[in-house]
């Protein structure tokens, strides 16, 4: 495994649409892993592969210690309520905001098995979700932000 270098924001390949993944090989393994290791070591809980200059339908979202979610070709199939949290991203360091998003989703997605699956996250899950499927169409969280944090009003 490999420790990836994150895109920050004015990189252009961040607003680009990634394109589906259509077979699982060793690539995209090795891919998933690197990506479960680099948000890891930036104490994220999700990362899009655009972030690390792929531009594939494929995330990885953490919430829970040790249960990644290593998604390809998600898609959210269902929304339900609302919350304004505050937000983050790991290629936009030192931004926050309070953002507009579901409570609850469920996203369809493939595994490394090259299954389909289905989850539902609310709250923190939710969020992620949005946040790293969001990416996949160059999307930013501070573009459907409610509005940003100050520095001062963010609690470590
Ligand atoms: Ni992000």
């Amino acid at each position: 495994m490999a420790k990836l270098n994150i895109v920050k924001e004015g990189d252009p390949i961040l607003r680009k649409k990634s394109r589906p993944v259509e077979v699982i090989d060793d690539r995209i393994k090795t891919l998933a892993a690197d990506m479960v290791e680099t948000m890891r070591a930036a104490n994220g809980c999700g990362l899009a592969a655009v972030q690390v200059g792929k531009l594939r339908r494929m995330v990885v979202v953490e919430v829970e210690e040790d249960k990644p979610y290593i998604m390809i070709n998600p898609e959210i199939i269902k929304r339900e309520g609302k919350q304004n949290e505050a937000e983050g991203c790991l290629s936009l360091p030192d931004q926050w905001g309070i953002t507009d998003r579901p409570m609850t989703v469920t996203v369809r997605y493939t595994k490394l098995d090259g299954k389909q699956y289905t989850v539902t996250g609310s709250g923190l899950a939710a969020r992620a979700f949005c946040h790293e499927i969001d990416h996949l169409d160059g999307i930013l969280f501070k573009d459907n932000a409610v509005r940003m944090l100050d520095p001062d009003e963010v609690e470590h």
